[in-house]
């Protein structure tokens, strides 16, 4: 009895040594829908729970006026297989996030300066539509289309928390007019104008 006390006892002082707190992300092995496999355990050190790339603001010369630097896992191992991970989102005066939806996870926005118009579009096609301050949160539910604009007269910045290590930014704009897709085709889906395709997908990077 005594002894299997002991044991009992010990189970809990010294949890086995395959009790898996964590699973920092191997980047050398390739990532699979379920995440990254993990490194090993005696690699592992505190150095891979910190990021410090979302210390830097990124670049906005460009056609959105917009940066958004992701911490997933990729660039952030040791959130792997822990279902979270962030971004930060730097907007020049005008600039904005393009229609885009993040297939895999929900986001959750802080805005640390600047004036925001924000909404997000349900799938029976209702708007959500407002404007956002410092210190506002704003929720964007899993899989719905939002965008983001900077409305206010200094650059805007925000930090973005998602539901998922690889929540995904899946650009509108960038699937209907950055690659090949024919404009006859884009035409027929779309009800645009061929002008109004071409003039798109050469601010995009689109041909055809
Ligand atoms: C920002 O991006 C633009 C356009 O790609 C580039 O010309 C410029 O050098 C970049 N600025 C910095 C500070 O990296």
């Amino acid at each position: 009895m005594m002894f299997l006390l002991i044991l009992f006892t010990s189970a809990f002082l010294f949890p086995s040594s395959n009790a898996l707190d964590f699973c920092v992300g191997d980047l050398g092995a390739p990532q699979d829908p379920a995440g990254y496999s993990c490194k090993k355990a005696e690699a592992v050190t505190v150095k891979d729970f910190v990021f410090s790339g979302l210390s830097v603001a990124g670049n906005t010369s460009n056609v959105m006026k917009a940066a958004v630097t992701p911490a997933f896992s990729t660039q952030f191992p040791g959130i792997n297989g822990l279902g979270v991970s962030l971004a930060r989102l730097d907007l020049a005066v005008g600039g904005r996030t393009a229609m885009h939806t993040h297939p895999e996870g929900t986001e959750v926005l802080t805005i640390i300066q600047g004036t925001l118009c924000a909404g997000f579009i349900s799938s029976t096609n209702k708007v959500y539509l407002t404007s956002l301050h410092e210190g506002d949160v704003m929720a964007f539910p899993q899989g719905l289309m939002h965008f983001q604009i900077n409305v206010g007269k200094s650059p805007a910045l925000a930090f973005a928390s998602f539901s998922s290590t690889s929540p995904v930014i899946y650009f509108m704009d960038y699937a209907w007019f950055a690659n090949d897709l024919p404009t006859q085709i884009l035409q027929k889906t779309t009800f645009l104008d061929p002008d109004q395709i071409q003039r798109l997908k050469e601010l995009l990077g689109g041909t055809n």
